[in-house]
C-alpha cells in the first residue's frame, strides 16, 4: 500500500498522526523510538513520511477544486529527503534566500514551481532568481522593485513579481511571527500600495501579474484568511483597472498544527474561505505552507542525563537544548514532551496538560546550555524520570532543526525517516571536525 493513502489509524490528523504508543513504547510508522535512539544516537530528529505526505495530501484535495499551485515553505524544514518528497509529490518550493533557492534546486525544484519571497533580497539573489527563472518574485518594497527591474534589464529579462502587501489585520499570533499588522517589516502598505503600483504599470523590465500576502504563523482561525481574500480581492480589481494583468493569487502559508490539544484546523476549513475568493478573482492560487505539513511530522528524541532539585524546583537535564529546538525559548512555544516508554501507569500523553495527572511530577526540562532560558518546557507534569529515560518532544518537524545552531560548540542532531518499518539517515549527527571546517581551511 502506497504510503500517500495511508491514514493514521485512530483520530484523523490527530497530533499523534503516526507516532503511537503500543505496549507502552512510543513508535513511529512501525519503528520502535528507543531503537532509534540506540542506533543513532540522540539528541535525535525523527520524521515519518506516512505523516509529511498525509498532510501534503490533505491540502492537494482540500484545494483540488482549483488546481493550486502548492509551493512547500522551504525554511520550515529545508533538508533535502523532506525537500525531494515533497516535490515527488507535487510540491513546488517557496524559498526565501538564495540558499534556499540552490536547496529547493537540488530537491528537484524548478524555476516554475519556485516562488521567491523575503524582504530583503540581495541583487544577487535576484540575479539567482532571474537566471533560474522563478515564476514569482513576491516584491515588498519599492525599492525591491526597482533593483529588480534593474537586475532583470541587464540580464535581458523580465521579471514576474507577486506584489506581497500587508493587509493590516488585527493581531493573530505571537508578535515575532504576526506578519500582518500595522508597523512590520513585511509587505508594500495597503494604504499606498496602489499608488506605488500606477507608477509602474510600463515597467520595460517587470511585470506584475500576482498579488501575495502571508499573514502570519502559526494561525488557528480561517478569520484572518476571509478578510486577508476579501482585500485581496478589492486590491486586485483596482490592479486590473490600473492595467495589471493580475493572474496569481498567493495567500501564503501559516495554518497552525496541534502543538497542546487539538486546536489546528483542517486544510478544507481555510479552502472554504479560500476557494471562492480564488474564483471570484479568476486567479491561479498559490500556497506557501510549511508548518501544516512538517510540524507534526517530527519529533525531538532526547536522552535523561541528570535529574536535580534545586530552588524548591525539579529540573531534568537531557541532552537537547535551546541550540537544537529554540521554539520555547524564542516563542514561549508549548511542545508536548512524554517519555519514550513511559512507567506503568502511565499511557500516552494527555490529551489535556492542564488536567491532573496521576502521580506526575512537576519539572522543568532543560538543556545543557549555559543559559536559564535554556528549556523545552517550564513548570510540566511528567512521569518521574530518571538518568538513561528517553524523551520525545513532539511536533518539533516545523522550525526546529531548521532553526539549530551550534550555539555552545554544540553538534547538530542527527536526523531520521522512517518509512513503515525502515528507517534511514537523513542527516547524519555533526562531528568536532565540522565545526571547525569552514574556519581550519581560510
Ligand atoms: N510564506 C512566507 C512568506 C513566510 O514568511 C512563511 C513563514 C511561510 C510561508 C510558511 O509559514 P507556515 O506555513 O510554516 O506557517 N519560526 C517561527 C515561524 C516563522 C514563520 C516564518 N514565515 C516558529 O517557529 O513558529
Amino acid at each position: 500500500m502506497s504510503a500517500l493513502v495511508r491514514s493514521p489509524s485512530a483520530r484523523n490528523n490527530s497530533f499523534m498522526d503516526f507516532f503511537r504508543y503500543r505496549d507502552r513504547t512510543l513508535h513511529c510508522e512501525d519503528v520502535p523510538i528507543a531503537l532509534l535512539a540506540e542506533r543513532y544516537g540522540t539528541p535525535l530528529y525523527v520524521y515519518s513520511q506516512a505523516t509529511l505526505l498525509h498532510h501534503l495530501q490533505q491540502i492537494q484535495s482540500a484545494f483540488a477544486a482549483v488546481e493550486p499551485i502548492i509551493c512547500y515553505s522551504i525554511k520550515t524544514n529545508a533538508n533535502l529527503h523532506i525537500a525531494r518528497l515533497m516535490a515527488k509529490h507535487g510540491a513546488g518550493f517557496d524559498v526565501t534566500s538564495g540558499g534556499e533557492l540552490y536547496r529547493a534546486l537540488q530537491a528537484g525544484g524548478t524555476g516554475p514551481n519556485i516562488v521567491f519571497a523575503g524582504v530583503g533580497k540581495t541583487d544577487a539573489e535576484l540575479n539567482y532568481g532571474l537566471e533560474t527563472g522563478v515564476f514569482l518574485f513576491n516584491v515588498e518594497s519599492e525599492g525591491e522593485l526597482l533593483a529588480l527591474g534593474e537586475v532583470a534589464r541587464r540580464l535581458g529579462k523580465i521579471a514576474p513579481v507577486a506584489l506581497r502587501v500587508n493587509p493590516d489585520l488585527p493581531p493573530k499570533t505571537h508578535h515575532k511571527t504576526d506578519t500582518s499588522v500595522k508597523g512590520v517589516k513585511f509587505g508594500l502598505d495597503i494604504d499606498t500600495v496602489l499608488e506605488f503600483a500606477g507608477k509602474v504599470v510600463d515597467h520595460p523590465a517587470v511585470r506584475i501579474v500576482g498579488l501575495h500576502m502571508h499573514l502570519g504563523s502559526p494561525i488557528l482561525s480561517v478569520e484572518p484568511y476571509r478578510q486577508g481574500v476579501e482585500k485581496g480581492l478589492a486590491l486586485i480589481e483596482k490592479l486590473r483597472a490600473q492595467g495589471h494583468k493580475i493572474a496569481y493569487l498567493n495567500m501564503g502559508g501559516g495554518w497552525g498544527i496541534h502543538y497542546r490539544k487539538q486546536e489546528a484546523l483542517p486544510a478544507s476549513a481555510f479552502a472554504q474561505v479560500i476557494v471562492p475568493g480564488v474564483k471570484k478573482a479568476n486567479c491561479k492560487l498559490v500556497l506557501e505552507p510549511g508548518r501544516f505539513i512538517v510540524g507534526n511530522a517530527g519529533l525531538l528524541v532526547s536522552r535523561v542525563i541528570y535529574v536535580k532539585d534545586s530552588g524548591g524546583k525539579h529540573f531534568v537535564i537531557q541532552d537537547a537544548a535551546m541550540n537544537d529546538l529554540i521554539r520555547p525559548t524564542l516563542y514561549d512555544s508549548f511542545h508536548r514532551i512524554w517519555p519514550v516508554a513511559p512507567a506503568a501507569g502511565f499511557a500516552a500523553p494527555p490529551e489535556d496538560y492542564e488536567a491532573d495527572i496521576a502521580g506526575a511530577v512537576r519539572c522543568d526540562v532543560v538543556g545543557p546550555v549555559c543559559e536559564s532560558g535554556d528549556y523545552l518546557a517550564k513548570e510540566r507534569r511528567l512521569p518521574p524520570l530518571e538518568r538513561g529515560d528517553l524523551l520525545a518532544t513532539f511536533s518539533a518537524g516545523a522550525y526546529g532543526m531548521a532553526m539549530a545552531s551550534n550555539y555552545n560548540s554544540r553538534l547538530r542532531a542527527a536526523e531520521v525517516m522512517v518509512d513503515g518499518s525502515q528507517h534511514r539517515l537523513i542527516r547524519r549527527r555533526e562531528t568536532y571536525e565540522d565545526l571547525v571546517r569552514p574556519e581550519v581551511e581560510v
